[in-house]
């Protein structure tokens, strides 16, 4: 299986995933927000998406037979500030991989989309969104997500294609093993900065917003477990699904948690405060993002074996306590060392 961005948070975790369920990941990445310790399951081959003669080197030397592609850019805040960076890579780089495909003849592809395709449009804060909700991304990276997902659809349907395209709500969480977990520079999500906030390691949490029309005033988000979506991957080339057909899936648990609930949790986890201030909104943030869940589930038979944010944040304090990525171990915080099993 070649794992485009197979380098990633997500993609590490379903190369895994994948090498537990019998498949040989052959990881494609740029290494460029990636990192080489994060490929311990099958073998690495470097190279850029948008490089249509490594793409295929990679595919002929190890007989590649499915692909799932994660590589891209994502943070938010950023695609408005190089949107044109944006578009090249995460729906060129979509398009030269269809292309390399072709050819040989690769009949399916499981990417990685997200909720952002869905933006605010219109629905009641409270209501879980399912895949046929309005398409109205709220940033220039809903907006690749969705032209890419539009590329793959295309090819699906006038070159037989099968195709499955995974909105993730938001990914959390590590592998209970410590081996692997999020890592991003800079880091700009909520629990690993929360994470660092409890622990001394970075000043205190902004929460972005707490004007929003929710029950407590903060963006409710779908926190589902990096290790759910993993297995979800596994699931969708597994799927019995025709050549030609094209899937949507929206991958959460169904449950909105406000940033606050989050703060709280991982304070009960590391057993020590999270300091946080309240700012101002963050552009391109929805007031909440809720997956329904129920076509993935009748697709895959696939649903969130990990729901539970207690567990999903213990799991992502574990990793913040272990060795990084190319690291030795992290010093310990300044006071009494957090006990990840705590709470
Ligand atoms: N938040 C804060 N303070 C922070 C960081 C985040 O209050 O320092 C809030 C955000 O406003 C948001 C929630 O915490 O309400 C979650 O934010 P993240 O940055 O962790 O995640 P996002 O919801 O912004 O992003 C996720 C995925 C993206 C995807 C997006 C869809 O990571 O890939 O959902 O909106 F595009």
């Amino acid at each position: 299986m070649l794992v485009t961005g197979g380098a990633g948070y997500i993609g590490a975790h379903t190369a895994k995933a994948l090498d537990e369920g019998g498949f040989f990941p052959v990881v494609y990445d740029s290494l460029s927000s990636g990192f080489r310790e994060a490929v311990r399951w099958g073998v690495l081959v470097e190279g850029d998406i948008r490089d249509a003669g490594g793409l295929g080197a990679a595919m002929d030397a190890y007989d590649v037979g499915a692909v799932i592609h994660f590589a891209g850019l994502i943070e938010v805040g950023r695609s408005f500030v190089t949107p044109d960076l944006f578009w090249n890579v995460n729906v060129t780089g979509t398009q030269v991989l269809l292309d390399v495909m072709r050819p040989r003849q690769i009949g399916r592809l499981v990417f990685s989309s997200s909720a952002a395709v869905y933006g605010d449009s219109g629905r009641g804060v409270l209501e879980a969104i399912a895949e046929d909700a309005p398409k109205a991304p709220a940033s220039p990276y809903g907006d690749t997500k969705l032209a890419a997902e539009a590329l793959i659809e295309a090819e699906c349907r006038d070159q037989g294609l099968c195709g499955v395209a995974l909105r993730y709500f938001n990914a959390a969480g590590a592998d209970p093993s410590g081996l692997i977990g999020e890592a991003h520079e800079p880091e700009t999500h909520l629990i690993p900065l929360a994470i660092a906030a409890a622990l001394g390691r970075a000043g205190p949490l902004t929460v972005f917003g707490d004007d929003f029309a929710t029950p407590d005033g903060t963006c409710l988000r779908d926190y589902i477990h990096v290790n759910d979506l993993a297995a979800a991957h596994v699931a969708a080339l597994r799927a019995d699904l025709p050549p030609g057909s094209f899937e949507a899936l929206n991958l959460g648990a169904g449950l909105g948690r406000s940033v606050l609930e989050v703060v709280e949790a991982v304070a009960r986890a590391a057993g020590r405060p999270v300091p946080y201030s309240i700012g101002p909104r963050r552009s391109g943030d929805p007031a909440s993002l809720v997956a329904d869940p129920a076509r993935g589930a009748a697709r895959l038979g696939w649903r969130a074996a990990k729901p539970d944010l207690e567990e999903i944040v213990t799991d992502a304090l574990r990793w913040a306590l272990g060795p990084a990525y190319g690291e030795g171990r992290k010093e310990a915080p300044a006071q009494a060392a957090a006990d990840p099993n705590r709470g």
